[in-house]
């Protein structure tokens, strides 16, 4: 079984500081990433920022600056939005760097050798907000203006001399390698948009620019710089040292297990990145997931819109642990979803502070009490104790079979109903009545104790800091952390400490409560 796993992150366009949309896509690239570590993969986790084009070099004229210094400062917020979010990358790549800038224009020229290029005039429609070229029945009439029906950014007409992709050529097999590979594109809602529009006939794609120079040269004619979707794209195999072929990075982790981004760059993923790959004769990833979009109000959150709300906001009024909870849980993965404080304050005071941070002090407090901060001997398990434990053992392979489909969703609903059924097991079992029998009582705490350690390595990928300090609990911290290991009922060993914990989370009053 192949235990690399390598999941990536779109690389952000730093024209403006980062927002929560970006956030987002990190965090669950994040959690993904956690989640196979502890699943015993070896992870390389790669995110960045996409510097060239012509987005971010007027945005460094509009500031008066020269565009590697503008991009200089914005990759640098990006870098720090990464540790704000406590991400677990490996690898943060710039498109400005030279190992990006080399591998680029490799692949350029091996394109070019495989007869995929040609020089000739591109005219038409190019959104720079977008920095995708549109073709004249994707626009529509805004009030006068012209607009990307998908993505309502202003198109302008370009008109000059361009090499073109022949991504013609690639239309039919790319119809049958989505046939064959049917979670190639993901989520399956996703998939018949891009089918039918390579159904829809695929023209040569332009690929390099002339009007301006913030980009990496056309090999052998300076007057061009490659276009910028060609060059950002490339960063998933320039991070690997690509065209090493026997680069250990690029051995492990090529074909890579996933691309994660959001719905709106999927046909750059989902289409122009496989016909790249296929004339350059490089396997193509694994999957392309497109993730949904947060919204302000009916619309989607993004910088050029100016309907941002800052991460860092929430981050300094709630916790980062509290955001990524609240963006695992609340936006069902695969489709939009709002961000609202009202919903993240009663994921802090319901599922963090009371389910899981209460459970863990009652039973501390009353192992504390009756088993001497000891975790306690016992004889057997009942019927009771072992629907609670068994729950995990039964569906460890089935946890493990939703996440390689991406379904978060069902994670995270395995933990919320794992976390109310564990306090139900306290509570029925009601261990404070059974001072007379002390096998029994034993045996309710073991077993309490068992499920909060479950639950905590379950929880592990969404609030790891969190689960870091709960994990104190049983001296454990999340190196230990196994995932194998749910499955087990004996994993904690009579006569250990068990120690007492701050309050992991923290009640919000709610105003209108
Ligand atoms: O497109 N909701 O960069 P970008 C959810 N540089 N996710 C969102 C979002 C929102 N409202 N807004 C942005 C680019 N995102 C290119 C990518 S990859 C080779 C090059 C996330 O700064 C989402 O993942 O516009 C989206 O695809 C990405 O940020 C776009 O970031
Ligand atoms: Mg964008």
């Amino acid at each position: 079984m192949d235990k690399n796993y390598y999941i990536t992150t779109p690389i952000y366009y730093p024209s403006a500081k980062p927002h929560m949309g970006h956030a987002y896509s990190s965090i669950i690239a994040d959690f993904f990433a956690r989640f196979k570590r502890i699943d015993g993969f070896n992870v390389h986790f790669l995110t960045g920022t996409d510097e060239h084009g012509l987005k971010i070099q007027r945005a460094a004229e509009n500031k008066n600056i020269d565009p590697l210094k503008f991009c200089d400062q914005i990759s640098q917020t990006f870098r720090e939005l990464s540790e704000t979010l406590n991400l677990s990358n490996t690898d943060f790549i710039r498109t400005t760097e030279d190992r990006h800038k080399k591998t680029v224009q490799h692949l350029w020229s091996e394109l070019e050798a495989n007869d995929d290029i040609y020089l000739s005039k591109y005219s038409g429609w190019y959104s720079v907000s977008d920095e995708a070229f549109y073709s004249e029945d994707e626009i529509v009439d805004k009030n006068g203006i012209k607009v990307s029906e998908a993505s309502g950014s202003i198109v302008e007409w370009i008109e000059e001399e361009s090499y073109f992709f022949r991504l013609s050529k690639w239309q039919d097999k790319l119809l049958d390698y989505f046939e064959k590979n049917p979670e190639f594109i993901s989520p399956k809602s996703r998939k018949n948009e891009v089918v039918n529009f390579v159904k829809g006939g695929l023209k040569d794609l332009s690929i390099s620019r002339k009007a301006f120079s913030w980009g990496i040269k056309v090999p052998n004619n300076s007057e061009h710089v490659i276009y910028v979707w060609l060059d950002a794209l490339t960063n998933y195999i320039s991070a690997l040292n690509y065209p090493d072929r026997s680069d250990t990075l690029f051995k492990n982790f090529w074909p890579a297990s996933v691309h994660l981004i959001g719905k709106d760059i999927l046909r750059f993923h989902a289409v122009y990145w496989p016909a790249f790959l296929m004339a350059a004769k490089i396997p193509l990833p694994k999957k392309i997931y497109g993730h949904g979009w947060i919204l302000s109000g009916d619309e989607k959150m993004s910088k050029s819109k100016g309907n941002i709300l800052d991460p860092i906001d929430i981050i300094n009024t709630y916790g980062l642990d509290p955001l990524r909870y609240y963006l695992i849980k609340e936006v069902s993965f695969g489709n939009d979803g709002n961000i609202s404080q009202d919903r993240l304050e009663d994921c802090i005071n319901s599922d963090l502070a009371n389910n899981y941070g209460n459970l863990c002090q009652r039973v501390t407090a009353f192992a504390e009490k009756n088993c001497s901060l000891k975790v306690p001997k016992i004889k057997n398990f009942n019927e009771d104790d072992l629907v609670v434990l068994n729950k995990f053992t039964e569906n460890l392979s089935v946890i493990r079979q939703e996440i390689d489909k991406q379904n978060i969703n069902f994670y995270i609903n395995f933990i919320v109903s794992a976390l109310f059924e564990a306090n139900k097991y306290f509570n029925d079992q009601e261990p404070w009545k059974k001072k007379d029998d002390k096998d029994r009582l034993n045996t309710i705490v073991y077993t309490s104790l068992e499920i909060i350690r479950k639950i905590s390595f379950m929880l592990y990928p969404i609030i790891p800091d969190s689960i870091d300090k709960a994990l104190k609990i049983f001296n454990l911290n999340s190196k230990d952390i196994n995932l194998e290991s749910i499955a087990s009922h004996d994993y904690l060993k009579a006569g250990n400490d068990i120690n007492k914990i701050d309050i992991l989370f923290k009640k919000i009053e709610k105003k209108n409560d």
